[in-house]
């Protein structure tokens, strides 16, 4: 069966790394028929809008997406293009699962998903300054906010997903020693979730600054984390250093009628067009997918031919330490898939 999608390249290393991911997916032979579509800088260039009225409507169409990274043009009145489709579409659940693939590095066993409540919280801040320039009493305030409903349906989608994946055990992850309210309801909520699924799924508490080190040092005893927004975006960065950075993080976003899967990478500047990217994360970010649409079988082939590339060849890109290209990578995995 035929599952129609929205192909998003996106700015920077995107183009790059959405040609190698679309390649090696032409042949495994997946289900999506790609509607490729602009956003972000580009877009901007060429459309004068950053999410171009044709994008949103192939979005709404397909409610399902693959995208690489877009870049925010910097300036007055741009607001975060993945912040606003995150809003616009109420893609309340970022999932970001992290593993060891690198056996021999610095961590082993590491096995663990990161769900980050994604439209709330201090990234929907309310931010107030006045520019006083260089006025050395100038104050900077910024408000968040979380709702019950939202705290409740994330930690919610968090327990679901541990029993759809076989998961044992479910963290709180919350500051509310501190932010007594914000993040206090966040855990109040939590725990009163967590209660519906006693005997199924266990669930257990920390405080996010513990839990940052606590990963550090024993990121195995980790299972599913479900945080609140900003703590997320900073635990699942933390939790990709762990198995070799952002070029291997997948991410996917997901609403009630919409999932769109990315690499949690940015467009990567620095390395554009120089055939260095790694195209792990978004190969990845394919591969959750797959299992969203109900082909795991074919998620895990995509899986197992990366980690014969990556660990048995040993074939590798720059920030992994390797010194294969791009496309040099994409040809071994493309081979590694016809045996
Ligand atoms: P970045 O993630 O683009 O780059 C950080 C560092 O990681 C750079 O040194 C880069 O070369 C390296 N890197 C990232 N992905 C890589 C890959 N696949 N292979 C090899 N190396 C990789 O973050 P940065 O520089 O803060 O942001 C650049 C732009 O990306 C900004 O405009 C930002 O707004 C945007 N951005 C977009 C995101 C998205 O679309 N999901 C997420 C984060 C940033
Ligand atoms: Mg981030």
């Amino acid at each position: 069966k035929k599952i129609p999608a929205t192909l998003i390249p996106g700015d920077g290393i995107g183009p790059e790394i959405t040609q190698a991911t679309i390649e090696v997916l032409d042949a495994l032979g997946t289900p999506f028929v790609w509607d490729p579509q602009h956003a972000g800088v580009g877009a901007y260039e060429a459309t004068g809008e950053v999410l171009p009225p044709k994008t949103l409507e192939s979005l709404r169409r397909t409610g399902l997406a693959l995208k690489g990274p877009l870049t925010t043009p910097i300036g007055e009145g741009f607001r975060s293009i993945n912040v606003t489709l995150r809003q616009m579409f109420g893609l309340y659940a970022n999932i970001r699962p992290t593993k060891t693939r690198l056996p021999g590095e610095r961590y082993e066993g590491v096995d663990l998903v990161v769900v980050r409540e994604n439209i709330e919280g201090l990234y929907a801040a309310m931010e107030h300054y006045m520019p006083v320039a260089d006025d050395p009493e100038a104050v900077a305030y910024g408000a968040g906010f979380n709702t019950r409903a939202e705290c409740r349906r994330i930690v919610r989608h968090a327990f679901e997903y541990a029993l759809q994946h076989g998961r044992k055990k479910v963290t709180l992850v919350h500051k509310a020693n501190i932010l007594k309210k914000l993040s206090g309801l966040f855990l109040h909520e939590g725990r009163r979730v967590a209660a519906e699924y006693a005997g199924r799924v266990a669930c257990d508490e920390r405080i996010v600054d513990a839990c940052a080190m606590e990963l550090v040092i024993r990121p195995e005893a980790y299972d599913v984390i479900v945080t609140t927004n900003l703590f997320g975006d900073i635990l699942s960065d933390l939790t990709a250093g762990l198995v070799g950075g952002l070029g291997m993080a997948p991410g996917a976003n997901i609403g009630e009628k919409m999932a769109i899967f990315e690499a949690v990478h940015g467009s990567a500047p620095d390395i554009a067009g120089q055939d260095k990217a790694n195209p792990v994360a978004l190969l990845s970010a394919a591969s959750l997918m797959l299992v969203h649409v109900g082909r795991a079988d074919l998620a895990q082939t995509l899986d197992r031919a990366i980690e014969e590339v990556l660990v048995q060849q040993g074939v590798r890109t720059v920030d992994l330490g390797g010194q294969a290209g791009t496309k040099a990578f994409t040809e071994a995995l493309l081979s590694a898939l016809k045996n």
